[in-house]
């Protein structure tokens, strides 16, 4: 089981777009004859991709029922016995009589204000990729996390959740503020790794979102990011994001999607190559991992 978290701490520059467009992708793929078997956890209190994965009824429902990953994280800060499929909800698919879109699970969110983790702390910061991880592979072969934005070292379950990840990718945008968020980005990274007494070393690449090549503001900020890159030895994608007006309808949960192409519209051939790409670079990494 791989584990790859989307994170940026700048908000709204496209990591549950990213993560909803990959999740959709990836639940169309084959391994081993048998479609894989993918999770998506919602780590954001916001509860966006759960909601545009699910919709409004069945996350809330979820929520309220007690099914979410910080309900989970406290069970297992307890040592209580987790019952995993009890928590999990499911997309069937077919909504409205259209041809469905593919089937996939997903772990919803709370937010960490709304649970006990005072009382009881989420430590250690490994609780989740020691205990959490061994239950997911028995029954995902890729897991994706969807992390929100602003978070410092008080952010216990996001944290968490970067230190139980095999990869990071992160979405940015070529503009000042976003570049000027991006060392707070690198920092909070680096310091799950260092938590991470397992300490693989994580594969990262930042994935240009509401790109164009030929544009002023690519010329004007690219540089600033290929330093930043370098500096950090943390590549960037070959395969960029465009800005794709579709987006603005594919988290909207009231809208029935004939086909992923009608969802994403121009975003989603790209978001194929990048997978292709994270891939790539993976099996290029694996040996020295
Ligand atoms: N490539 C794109 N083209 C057009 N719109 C986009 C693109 N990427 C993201 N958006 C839009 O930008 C908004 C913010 O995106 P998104 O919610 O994915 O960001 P985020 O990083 O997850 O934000 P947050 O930090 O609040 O969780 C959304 O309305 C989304 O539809
Ligand atoms: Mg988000």
């Amino acid at each position: 089981m791989y584990t790859i978290a989307l994170y940026n701490n700048k908000g709204g520059v496209g990591k549950s777009t990213l993560t909803l467009a990959m999740a959709d992708f990836l639940a169309t793929l084959q391994v081993a004859g048998r479609p894989l078997r993918l999770l998506v956890i919602d780590m954001d209190g916001q509860g966006s991709i759960s909601t545009a994965l699910l919709g409004e009824g069945l996350t809330q429902r979820a929520k309220s029922g007690g099914c979410s990953i910080g309900h989970l994280a406290l069970q297992l800060a307890n040592g209580q016995q987790v019952n995993l499929q009890a928590l999990l909800q499911n997309r069937s698919g077919s909504r409205g009589g259209h041809p469905p879109l593919p089937s996939l699970t997903v772990l919803p969110s709370e937010r960490e204000s709304m649970l006990d983790f005072d009382a009881n702390p989420l430590r250690p910061l490994t609780l989740l990729s020691q205990r959490l991880k061994p239950l997911l592979a028995q029954q995902f072969d890729l897991v994706l996390l969807d992390l929100p934005g602003s978070l410092d070292e008080r952010h216990l379950l996001a944290i968490n959740a970067l230190i139980m990840s095999d990869a990071v990718l992160i979405p940015v945008e070529l503009t000042r503020l976003a570049l000027q968020a991006l060392p707070e980005t690198v920092r909070m990274i680096r310091y799950a790794q260092e938590k991470n007494v397992q300490a693989l070393p994580q594969p990262l690449g930042f994935i240009l979102n509401r790109t164009d090549r030929r544009s002023r503001q690519y010329r004007l900020h690219l540089p600033a990011l290929q330093a930043l890159a370098e500096q950090q030895q943390i590549p960037c994608f070959d395969n960029h994001l465009p800005h794709a007006a579709d987006l603005a309808n594919a988290s909207d949960d009231t809208l029935t999607f004939t086909s992923l192409k009608d969802r994403y519209g121009t975003y989603y051939p790209h978001v194929r190559k990048v997978v292709k790409e994270l891939f790539d670079r993976w099996q290029h990494q694996q040996p020295s991992a």
